[in-house]
């Protein structure tokens, strides 16, 4: 049997890679593709328990507990979920995987990012994707959003904290769009512009 394929969808929160990573998976079961969809933090029994405890908005969590818990959801996902279905010749599509670790626990709690490199490798027993799709927001919606968030909740600490832990990670999505092998999509575009274009680089791999 031939060895699947392993799709990363990545980018910031709400820049619609969710909605656009369901589509995928429909259109290539439409064609006859045998898919999983997955996320992260998540994905299997043990992983959903950390998720819950990880997202739970009255959690206390120190930065390096955080790298920690979505590294053992990462793990059991890995072994249980990602290797077999990819070694059985499936498509795996994964919402987040070890970019986000960088962007969130790196570029935001400010982990040094070798570390979580490093981490990111045990944990994901250095599977790489055979395609990661980044959601990249430009810079002027970026702003924009800011914007609109900074009039809707005032600027206390709190959400001025928030506001510059998004500017953290929008800094390291564009970071990360420069390294080799990921491919950006510009995520202010319409649904189905992107879908298209989801379509574009995933046919690319998939059919030679
Ligand atoms: P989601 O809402 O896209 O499913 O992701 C849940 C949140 O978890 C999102 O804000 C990003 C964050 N996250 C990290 O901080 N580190 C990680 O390694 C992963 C996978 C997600």
């Amino acid at each position: 049997m031939e060895k699947g394929f392993f799709i990363v969808f990545e980018g910031p929160d709400r820049s619609g890679k969710s909605t656009q990573a369901a589509l995928l998976k429909a259109w290539l079961e439409e064609n006859g593709f045998d898919v999983i969809l997955t996320r992260e933090p998540g994905g299997t029994a043990l992983s959903e328990q950390v998720r819950k405890i990880l997202l739970d908005p009255n959690g206390k969590v120190s930065p390096l507990a955080e790298l920690f818990l979505f590294s053992a959801s990462r793990s059991q996902h890995t072994a249980e979920i990602i290797k077999p279905a990819i070694a059985a010749g499936k498509i795996v599509i994964s919402d987040r995987f070890t970019l986000s670790t960088e962007a969130y626990q790196g570029y935001g709690r400010g982990l040094p990012l070798d570390e979580i490199q490093t981490i990111n490798n045990i944990a994901s027993e250095s599977i790489q994707p055979d395609l990661t799709i980044l959601f990249d927001i430009p810079e002027q919606e970026f702003e924009k959003r800011m914007r609109a968030e900074e009039t809707k909740n005032g600027t206390d600490r709190f959400e001025s904290e928030h506001l510059d832990f998004r500017s953290k990670i929008h800094k390291a999505y564009k970071d990360f769009a420069q390294r080799k092998g990921i491919k950006k999509i510009d995520a202010s575009k319409s649904i189905d512009d992107i879908r298209k274009e989801v379509l574009r680089l995933v046919k690319e791999i998939i059919i030679k």
